[in-house]
């Protein structure tokens, strides 16, 4: 698998390629498969449609890697925290108000979660050999904003408060789902997942002073629980909005594969990250709705910056519905 080559560190003339979110909404095909099911957890939880549609990219475009199509809000819902996704507004969640709403019984992941290893186990012995599975889970911080903001935020102002007023209980919710996540993870690894991706995509709104405690902290965390429990498979963090905090992150937290956001300057992280790490990223996502010539020229930027060190060609966010499918053709033929 190309993409394993590249994650142990050999440099190949072209990058391997896969997009963050690539089953979705831009997909017509996905848009049919999402009609059938009845809601989303149920369509992430139904094994036969969650690989269907992690392969329709792949069918389509021929991705280096597929991401088996699951969400990060499944640890939540398995903590019965209310989780429904609605169309136009997104997730929705009972927000947390005390932590004694989860303190309680410990909850069976392994159990609740298994479709999502059956999905995994379907997938793989459908996908060429050539193209590597990734599982992931959501990281404890971004978990945690989501159940307590009871949905997506522009401020985090309810979870950042929450950091300041209740450091103790903020500990223990984050130590919770550590473990739910360590399970989570685990089960994806044992189903047959080639890469695990830890997603911490409002790592951004931790404050600087903060952010060895809540962040990196939790991810050595588990990582060091996975590697205790016999998981040898390379990891890509995604620390999102981190800036300057990436030189920190990757000193202290032992992943395989970063993953850049397009707010990180490629030529910066080309140079100061630890030459040992691999890189992944980062074209805006807007951009590939755009497309044309400026296409051309952010792809050709992201390319030279890494043409001393080993890289996986990726958007620095997920793919966003709006995007033609001719650009994503465009963005194959041209890193290709
Ligand atoms: O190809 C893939 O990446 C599919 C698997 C996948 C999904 N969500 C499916 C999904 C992955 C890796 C995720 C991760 C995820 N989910 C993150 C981390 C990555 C990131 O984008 O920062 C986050 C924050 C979520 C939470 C989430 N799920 C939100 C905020 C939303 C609503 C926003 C939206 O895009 O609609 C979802 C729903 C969701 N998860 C969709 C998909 C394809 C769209 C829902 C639909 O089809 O109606």
């Amino acid at each position: 698998m190309k993409i394993l080559n590249t994650i142990n560190g050999h440099k190949s003339a072209k990058p391997p390629v896969w997009i963050m979110r690539q089953a979705g909404r831009y997909l017509p095909e996905y848009r049919q498969l999402r009609q059938e099911a009845e809601d989303f957890i149920a369509f992430c939880l139904d094994p036969d449609k969650a690989s269907e549609a992690t392969l329709q990219p792949i069918k389509r475009f021929g991705f280096d890697a597929a991401i088996i199509f699951s969400d990060i809000l499944l640890i939540p819902w398995a903590m019965k925290r209310g989780v429904k996704f609605i169309t136009g507004t997104g997730p929705v969640l009972n927000p947390l108000t005390d932590i004694s709403e989860i303190t309680g019984k410990r909850v069976d992941i392994a159990n609740l979660c298994q479709p999502v290893a059956k999905a995994i186990a379907k997938t793989k012995s459908r996908l060429p050999k050539e193209t590597a599975l990734i599982g992931f889970a959501g990281a404890p911080w971004t978990l945690m904003t989501y159940m307590i903001e009871g949905g997506s935020s522009r401020d985090f102002m309810a979870s950042k408060t929450w950091l300041w007023t209740h450091p103790k209980h903020s500990h223990t919710c984050l130590e919770i789902l550590s473990e739910y996540i360590v399970d989570f993870l685990k089960l994806q690894a044992e189903a047959g997942a080639d890469i695990l991706m830890l997603f911490d995509s409002w790592a951004g709104a931790v404050p600087a002073s903060l952010r060895e405690d809540i962040i990196f902290k939790y991810h050595n965390k588990i990582i060091t629980a996975l590697r205790r429990a016999g998981v040898t498979q390379p990891i890509i963090a995604f620390p999102k909005g981190l800036g300057e905090g990436l030189i920190a992150y990757s000193d202290k937290v032992d992943v395989q594969v970063l993953a850049l956001d397009h707010h990180t300057d490629v030529v910066w992280a080309a140079k100061t990250l630890r030459s040992d790490l691999i890189l992944q990223g980062n074209l805006d996502p807007l951009c590939l709705v755009a497309g044309g010539d400026s296409l051309k020229i952010e792809i050709e930027n992201i390319l030279n910056a890494f043409l001393d060190r080993p890289h996986i060609f990726n958007l620095g966010h997920g793919i966003v519905p709006q995007t033609p499918l001719a650009h994503v053709e465009q963005l194959l033929s041209w890193v290709r």
